[in-house]
């Protein structure tokens, strides 16, 4: 596997964990509503979504992307960039409202689903334009040795977040999310 359909193929365990959360928040009785399974969706979004794939764009892809040329701001990346952080925003809003339900909060509920599908529109729209624009555009890009090599740099940026641990574990956490909520 070449470096952008690594990319790819993680963005498809996103969009399936995506499908998942929207499936749990719009539960007609929110009150039925496992929490834990909330917890163990923003645990997948910071480490999986955010710290192994995020930075595997941000160190490696992104920074290629501008050795060859494409400017950080005003262009494509620098919109991405911006979509990380307003994903990291509405993340930590929502782990905030998660403690606040927990202490015993019961209108801390709307800010968690607010917040939690905020973040499912906001990075649906980000992969599809990944996957559609900005990937095919680095494949133009970048020469076919840096594309080849990148899984390399992959490697180093995801040293916190080793492979077999992060694909083991939460790889595993989707498919069995998937089993109760994907009928
Ligand atoms: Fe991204
Ligand atoms: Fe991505």
């Amino acid at each position: 596997m070449n470096a952008i359909e690594i990319l790819v193929k993680e963005h498809d365990s996103i969009l399936q964990m995506i499908e998942i959360t929207q499936l749990i928040l719009t539960a007609e009785d929110e009150t039925k509503i496992n929490l834990n399974h909330v917890e163990e969706i923003v645990d997948f979004i910071k480490k999986f979504a955010d710290k192994y794939h995020h930075l595997k764009e941000e160190d490696v892809l992104f920074m290629e992307m501008e050795r060859q040329g494409m400017p950080r701001q005003g262009g494509p990346i620098g919109v991405m960039l911006h979509e990380h952080d307003e994903g990291r925003a509405y993340i930590k809003l929502a782990e905030e409202s998660i403690a606040k339900l927990k202490l015993g909060d019961r209108t801390a509920f709307s800010q968690i689903k607010e917040n939690l599908m905020n973040y499912c529109t906001l990075l649906t729209n980000h992969i599809f334009k990944e996957n559609n624009i900005l990937y095919p555009m680095a494949a133009q890009l970048l020469p076919h040795d840096v594309l080849e090599s990148m899984s390399v740099g992959f490697k180093e940026s995801n040293l916190s977040t080793p492979d077999n641990e992060y694909v083991t574990k939460y790889l595993k956490l989707v498919a069995d999310l998937r089993s109760i909520y994907v009928k």
